[in-house]
């Protein structure tokens, strides 16, 4: 089905989105959730960076840089989806071009019910469902992710794995797209670039992950508050 005027804007922009600012916001996402690695502390004073910014900064922030463009670029994405020729069966295309198309798609509808699930149990739940930001600090991250037999590390896990392909499939895609790799070697070489980067996003978040299993949280987790002034906390000593 040909697109019209409207509809090809609408999908250059899915396509944009999904770089700028979807692709920065995970790289710097997952990069700041490694700071789990280096300890509670460090992962703490991260998201204590974030709180001790003005709130309305933040919200738009939240909202205009991250919320609504993946809200956008998902449903669009979804609607793409559905109306795409699954043709992963058909011999006419090459068999790998074939599954790494359909799995672009398929890690898509995977991402977007596994994204409403750790919005509304991190951000949400914490900042506006009144569980506090306790929540989101390092030990209610590790009891988030070690609960129940470790299903939400296997979740967290698989997340970060779709996530990293269809970042790094999509840059492929994106490039070609948009008229960066014209001949058939820059898009060859793009691929390659492509898989190290997939292997390079996948081993940076599983590293986060695995930064809230290797510390002790006991103590570490504090709410994070004004401080008492001097006089106050001797009182209550
Ligand atoms: C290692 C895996 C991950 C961990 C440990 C993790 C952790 C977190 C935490 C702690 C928050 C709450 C931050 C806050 O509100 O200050 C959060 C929010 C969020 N995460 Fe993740 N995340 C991971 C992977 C991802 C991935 C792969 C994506 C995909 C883009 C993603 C997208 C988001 C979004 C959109 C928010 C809401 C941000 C906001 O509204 O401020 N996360 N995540
Ligand atoms: C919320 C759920 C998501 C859905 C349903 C979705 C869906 C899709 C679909 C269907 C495409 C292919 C478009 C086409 O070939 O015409 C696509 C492309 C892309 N997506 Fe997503 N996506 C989602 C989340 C994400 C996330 C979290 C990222 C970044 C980390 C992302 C980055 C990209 C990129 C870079 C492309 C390539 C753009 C292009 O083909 O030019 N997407 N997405």
């Amino acid at each position: 089905m040909a697109l019209n005027r409207e509809n090809f804007l609408l999908h250059k922009l899915h396509s944009l989105t999904g770089i700028v600012p979807i692709g920065f916001y995970m790289l710097q996402h997952l990069t700041l959730n490694s700071f789990a690695l280096a300890g509670p502390d460090k992962f703490n004073a991260v998201i204590a960076f974030f709180e001790g910014m003005p709130k309305h900064i933040l919200l738009a922030l939240e909202i205009g840089v991250i919320l609504l463009p993946i809200l956008f670029h998902g449903v669009y994405g979804l609607f793409i989806t559905q109306r795409a020729e699954v043709n992963v069966y058909q011999k006419k295309y090459r068999y790998t071009e074939n599954w790494m198309y359909f799995f672009q798609r398929a890690t898509g509808v995977a991402l977007f019910f596994l994204l409403i699930l750790h919005v509304s149990t991190t951000t949400i739940a914490a900042k506006y469902l009144g569980r506090g930001i306790e929540h989101i600090q390092y030990a209610g991250m590790q009891k988030m992710l070690t609960d129940n037999g470790y299903l939400g590390l296997i979740l967290y896990a698989i997340g970060v794995l779709l996530a990293s392909y269809h970042l790094c499939y999509g840059l492929w895609n994106f490039c070609i797209r948009w008229g960066i790799t014209v001949s058939e070697s820059a898009q060859i070489a793009l691929r390659k670039v492509s898989f190290v980067a997939f292997v390079a996003v996948t081993v940076l978040g599983w590293a986060a992950l695995a930064g809230f299993l290797i510390h002790e949280p006991a103590g570490a987790s504090q709410p994070i508050q004004a401080q008492a002034p001097a006089s106050v906390a001797q009182q209550s000593l």
